[in-house]
């Protein structure tokens, strides 16, 4: 299962967003951080925990057998994937993009503007080391 996720989030999530295109985005704005924590704070924050550290033992499943919440922090592989995707991730929730996939996050299309998505974005980058940070930035031109 474990292998499967993987494979498909390295296939870059394409379409949907063609109206939407200003990645990559950067930490440069403080504005859009703050304005990023506080969507994260309300919506984020119950899965992925304060200072985005994920679930526990996030790499096992948890009792229905479901992938748990991985950290966003950088520790994890969130910084592996460009803007689009992670972008698309949020939007849409992985389980409205990959068929067949069953998991706990919805998407947030009808709750986030994308301007809120891209905010939270800056915000959880804002955590990564930076040399994770720019190669994750270079993956997103
Ligand atoms: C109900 C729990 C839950 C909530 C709430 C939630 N997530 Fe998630 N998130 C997950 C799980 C579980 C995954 C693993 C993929 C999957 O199963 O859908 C995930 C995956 C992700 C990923 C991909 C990370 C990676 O390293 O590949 C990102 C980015 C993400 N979430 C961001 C967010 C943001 C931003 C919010 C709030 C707007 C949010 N999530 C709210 C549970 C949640």
């Amino acid at each position: 299962m474990k292998f499967i996720f993987f494979i498909i989030l390295s296939i870059s999530l394409t379409g949907n967003s063609s109206a939407h295109n200003h990645f990559p985005i950067t930490i440069d704005s403080e504005l859009m951080i703050n304005r990023g924590k506080i969507a994260y704070e309300n919506n984020c924050v119950s899965c992925h925990m304060v200072n985005l550290a994920g679930a526990e033992n996030w790499k096992g499943v948890d009792e229905d057998g479901h992938q748990k919440a991985p950290p966003l922090n950088g520790t994890g592989h969130t910084w592996h994937h460009d803007d689009k995707t992670l972008h698309n991730i949020i939007k849409y929730g992985l389980v409205k993009l990959v068929e067949g996939y069953e998991g706990k996050m919805m998407g947030y299309e009808d709750n986030l503007s994308d301007q809120d998505i891209d905010s939270v974005l800056a915000y959880i980058k804002s955590y990564w080391p930076k040399d994770k940070y720019e190669h994750q930035i270079g993956i997103s031109k």
